[in-house]
């Protein structure tokens, strides 16, 4: 299948990585609040290799985590897409829908409305059976973009994230899932 290497909404492209983003893409992660829910904020070499990893994908399975541009100012406002989960779990193997947006785009919709989009390419384009999601107990942000697009959450679903110590406070996650006929509900009411 040809790569999607790039999607539109109403008020963002979701774009390719141009190495132009990576000064945005450092400082987003660099921010102690974007970081919140991680377990640490990154560095410059980090960031950089983010980019790298997710490009990787991208060349790998024909999308990923799609670069954000606002169509009104051109600027880069963060990631949304799609991505294969990378560690074993009771719900892997599985595509996650993942999001990451710099503070001063926040309480604007941009995160939902490039969820929206990326899900729709997932179930329209790449014919997946189920996006999952997942975060920390207490991101509640995320979480609302996860119900925003009509994911669904299951209690007996939530797991401690393999890649964090059994005594990281992060560990435990909530993970929300839709089918495609769930999502074909939403579509059509
Ligand atoms: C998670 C994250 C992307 C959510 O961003 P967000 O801006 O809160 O999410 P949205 O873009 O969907 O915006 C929704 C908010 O904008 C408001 N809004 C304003 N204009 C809007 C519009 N045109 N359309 C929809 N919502 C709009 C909504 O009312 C909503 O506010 P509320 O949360 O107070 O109800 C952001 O908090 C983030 O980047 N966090 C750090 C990284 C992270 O934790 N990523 C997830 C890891 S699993």
């Amino acid at each position: 299948m040809e790569p999607i290497l790039e999607l539109e909404s109403a008020r963002l492209l979701l774009r390719q990585w141009r190495d132009e983003d990576l000064p945005e893409f450092a400082a987003m992660c660099a921010d102690p609040q974007v970081m919140r829910y991680f377990p640490a904020t990154l560095s410059r070499l980090e960031s950089a290799s983010s980019i790298g990893r997710i490009r990787g994908h991208f060349a790998e399975h024909g999308f990923g985590l799609w670069a954000l541009q606002r169509k009104d100012t051109g600027q880069f406002i963060g990631f949304t897409g799609l991505n294969v989960v990378g560690f074993d779990a009771p719900f892997t193997p599985a595509t996650e829908i993942g999001w990451r947006l710099a503070r001063e785009h926040w309480g604007q919709g941009y995160a939902s409305e490039a969820a929206w989009t990326a899900l729709r390419c997932g179930f329209d384009r790449l014919s997946l059976d189920e996006v999952v999601a997942f975060t920390t107990l207490a991101n509640l942000p995320s979480e609302k973009v996860m119900q925003a697009i009509g994911m669904h959450h299951d209690p007996a679903d939530d797991f401690d994230h393999p890649r964090l110590d059994a005594d990281h406070p992060l560990r435990r996650h909530l993970l929300y899932r839709i089918s495609r006929e769930q999502w074909l509900q939403t579509l059509h009411g």
